[in-house]
């Protein structure tokens, strides 16, 4: 029995893939590499020594999707596939509709054709909006700040309103908060392409010499220090989530959110890194970023007492190997 991958060639994808081989669970990867391309996938296949099938298919392509379908006896789909980048969607909503909301139309519908027994979405924490209390739970109201996070609004209803989500299929939506670090040592980690948006990113393009220093977008807010709190989990730990999730055959939908539970400073990230690398991270004070939330961390109990799952990694460990990932891709 064999678990498809969409958009398994991006970040959080590639490190389910090196999970997934680890535990020799077959798997298919299906992405257009739109914002990716195989060479995570390609690491993995020679660290691992073993194959790994990848088609290059746009999962809106209904008719190349059910050949995956026709050809490997899939039981089970982790949907990873789509754009994310907040600002591109906030210039090209109907892009990131169409991509985003659409693909996952196209891929559901072959989802319940297919019987699959077990389905598990990425959703976002983002879904939440401004938080209205913290830590935030799965029963904190939505209220989507972009086109982006609207389309995983969009998803989630997609989802929830179909029946055969509800009574034939295992089916879980999983809201991560904010994934960073590497696999093994950094053997694959995240490939940013264009200048990045995201804080370890675009502090890891400043320890390597691309960036001179980090903007702190505000440290006016009403935190520990002024700077931002964010829940940052390591992406290795959130794919073990899933495979967790995948386990589970209780049949209906469970949501979860997926987030270490613990708010974290961006000044605190720059402290952290710096500590554990023995290196200075350049930084300046800037305005404060537009849409930003002042903290958004999660309340982790249902994924913690329903599926066992707990975070295995600190903000030292997400550092050291967001690091050993970025000496990597310099060699
Ligand atoms: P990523 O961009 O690295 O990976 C997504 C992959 O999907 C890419 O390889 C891309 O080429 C592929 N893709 C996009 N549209 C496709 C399409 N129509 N058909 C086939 N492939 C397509 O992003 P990621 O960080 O690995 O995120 C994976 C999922 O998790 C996304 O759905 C994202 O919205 C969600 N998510 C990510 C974060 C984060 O901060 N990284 C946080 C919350 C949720
Ligand atoms: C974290 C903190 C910034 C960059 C985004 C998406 C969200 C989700 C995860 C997919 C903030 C600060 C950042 C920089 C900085 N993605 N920062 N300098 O904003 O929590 O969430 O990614 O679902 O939808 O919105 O993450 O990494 O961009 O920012 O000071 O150069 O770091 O202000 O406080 P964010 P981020």
């Amino acid at each position: 029995m064999t678990t498809l991958l969409t958009g398994g060639a991006g970040f959080i994808g590639s490190h389910m893939s090196a999970l997934l081989l680890e535990y020799e669970h077959d798997f298919v990867v299906v992405d257009n590499l739109t914002n990716s391309d195989v060479s995570q996938l390609k690491k993995l296949e020679k660290f691992f020594k073993k194959k790994i099938p990848f088609h290059k298919i746009d999962i809106r392509d209904k008719s190349s999707m059910k050949t995956i379908f026709d050809r490997y006896e899939i039981d089970s789909v982790i949907h990873f596939a789509g754009l994310k980048a907040v600002n591109e969607s906030v210039n090209e909503p109907k892009l990131y509709h169409d991509n985003n909301v659409v693909g996952s139309e196209c891929l559901i519908e072959l989802v319940c054709k297919y019987n699959i027994k077990n389905f598990i979405f990425s959703s976002s924490a983002t879904v939440y909006g401004e938080p209205v209390y913290l830590p935030i739970d799965e029963d904190h109201p939505l209220k989507a700040m972009s086109p982006y996070g609207q389309n995983k609004i969009d998803i989630e209803k997609l989802i929830i309103d179909n029946p055969f989500f509800n009574t034939r299929c295992a089916t879980k939506i999983l809201r991560y908060f904010n994934p960073v670090g590497a696999y093994n040592n950094g053997l694959i980690g995240e490939i940013p392409r264009g200048i990045p948006n995201n804080l370890m990113p675009y502090l890891l393009g400043v320890v390597n010499g691309t960036y001179p220093y980090l903007q702190v977008f505000g440290d006016d807010y009403k935190t520990n220090d002024g700077t931002p709190i964010r829940d940052y989990i390591h992406v290795m730990d959130l794919v073990e989530a899933h495979l967790m999730a995948l386990q589970d055959n209780k049949l209906g939908i469970d949501i979860y959110n997926v987030g270490n539970g613990k708010g974290v400073s961006v000044m605190e990230m720059i402290k952290a890194f710096e500590k554990v690398n023995k290196i200075e991270v350049p930084y300046k004070i800037m305005p404060r970023r537009e849409g930003d939330v002042e903290s958004c961390y999660a309340n982790n109990k249902k994924i913690g007492e329903v599926l066992n799952w707990k975070a295995k990694h600190n903000i030292s460990d997400i550092c050291k190997d967001a690091y050993l990932f970025s000496q990597q891709l310099k060699k």
